[in-house]
Order: C-alpha cells, then structure tokens, then sequence
C-alpha cells in the first residue's frame, strides 16, 4: 500500500481556502487517487462545541484551546490517520497551524501549541499558506473594520496572519498570494502540489 498525500490548506478568515481545497480534491479524484476532503474545526462532538460558541459566548482561552486539541485528537485518531495509512491523499482544510494562528493571537505561545500538536497529529508533506492582506480579506467577508467588534477582528487576524507567515520558511511550506481570481489562485495551488511529483 503506497503512502497516502497529506496536504493542508491554511490562512486567515476570506483568502478561499475552502474552494481552493475542494477544487484540489476534484483534481486529485480526476487523476485516479482516493481523495479524503475534511476540515477543522470538524463536525464532531468537540467542534461542534467550538461552532456553537460563535454564537453562544465565546469560551475562555483555556477552554477554547483545549476543545480544539481533542476535536483533533478525534480527527487524526479516526480518520487522517487511517485514510493516510491506507495510501488516500488527504486534504484538510485548516489544522494546527490555525490553533498557532487563532489560539496565539489570544496570548498563547504559538511554539508551544506547535509542540502540544505535534505530540499527535502527523505534519503534512504540504502546508499551503494562503495569503491576503487583512483589508482584502475583510471585504471579502463583509467587515470593513468600522464598528469596535470588527476593529477587534482586525487586529486579530493581523496577528493570525504574522504567526501563519512565520512559517514561511518551513521546507513543506508554501505560500500563495490569493488576491487573483479563483482560477488564478487554482493554477498556484496546483503549481506548488506539481512540485511535490506526485
Ligand atoms: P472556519 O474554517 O472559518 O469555519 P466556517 O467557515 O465553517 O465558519 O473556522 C471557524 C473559526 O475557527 C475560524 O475563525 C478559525 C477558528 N479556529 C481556531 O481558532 N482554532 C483552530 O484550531 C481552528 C481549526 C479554527
């Protein structure tokens, strides 16, 4: 059984990533491989949690951060581990590197998430950072920073955006500017995965 393709999508709120990872899913199905397409946080019990706050109260930073390691937990022991050992491509949309981003903007250290993760949850042979300025993003998902609440989401996804570019320079890191069309954010996604030989 050949080795399975783990290949994660990252990047703040509004650069694509959810389009851009069903599109690669599509592409690697048309070459024949069995593809698994997942996401994070995930639709079980812990995510699920995690979800609800959005609407419900926001948790504590310690509750939040622990609700999102046992969603993955869960996520790697039932379904990235397995489909990766049975040779599948599996593509995720968000991972750890969004506990790093999202989780240290609200004052954990992202080296020691990175660590905490890495305890358990393999690293991909591909991290695709997408990238977008924060304005750019926020038009796109609607907030122009004018109220209190959006001004907060601002300088947090400034943050998320420095700790994600931070890893720039990881060797399975690649980063992709995503102010181009889908089509054009498409061709570079599939440019760096070209790379990888497959
Ligand atoms: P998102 O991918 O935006 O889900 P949806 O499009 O279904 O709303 O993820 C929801 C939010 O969760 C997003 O703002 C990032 C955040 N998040 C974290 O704070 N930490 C994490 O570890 C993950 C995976 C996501």
């Amino acid at each position: 059984m050949p080795d399975g393709l783990f290949i994660v999508i990252e990047g703040i709120d509004g650069t694509g990533k959810s389009t851009q990872a069903r599109r690669l899913g599509e592409w690697f199905t048309a070459q024949g491989r069995e593809v698994v397409l997942s996401r994070e946080p995930t639709d079980g019990p812990w995510g699920k949690k995690v979800r609800e706050s959005a609407a419900t109260g926001r948790l504590s930073p310690a509750d939040e951060l622990k609700y999102f390691l046992n969603d993955r937990r869960q996520h790697v022991a039932e379904l990235i581990a397995p489909a990766l050992a049975a040779g599948k491509v599996v593509i995720l949309d968000r991972y750890y590197f969004s506990t790093m981003a999202y989780q240290g903007a609200r004052g954990f250290d992202p080296a020691e998430i990175r660590r905490k993760n890495e305890a358990f949850a393999p690293v991909p042979d591909l991290l695709i950072l997408m990238d977008l300025e924060v304005d750019a993003a926020l038009a796109r998902i609607g907030g122009r920073g004018d109220t209190a609440n959006e001004f907060e989401k601002r300088e947090t996804l400034e943050r998320c955006r420095e700790i994600f570019l931070a890893l720039k320079d990881e060797p399975f890191v690649r980063v992709i500017g995503c102010q181009g069309s889908l089509d054009e954010v498409a061709r570079k996604v599939r440019a760096v995965v070209d790379e990888l030989a497959i």
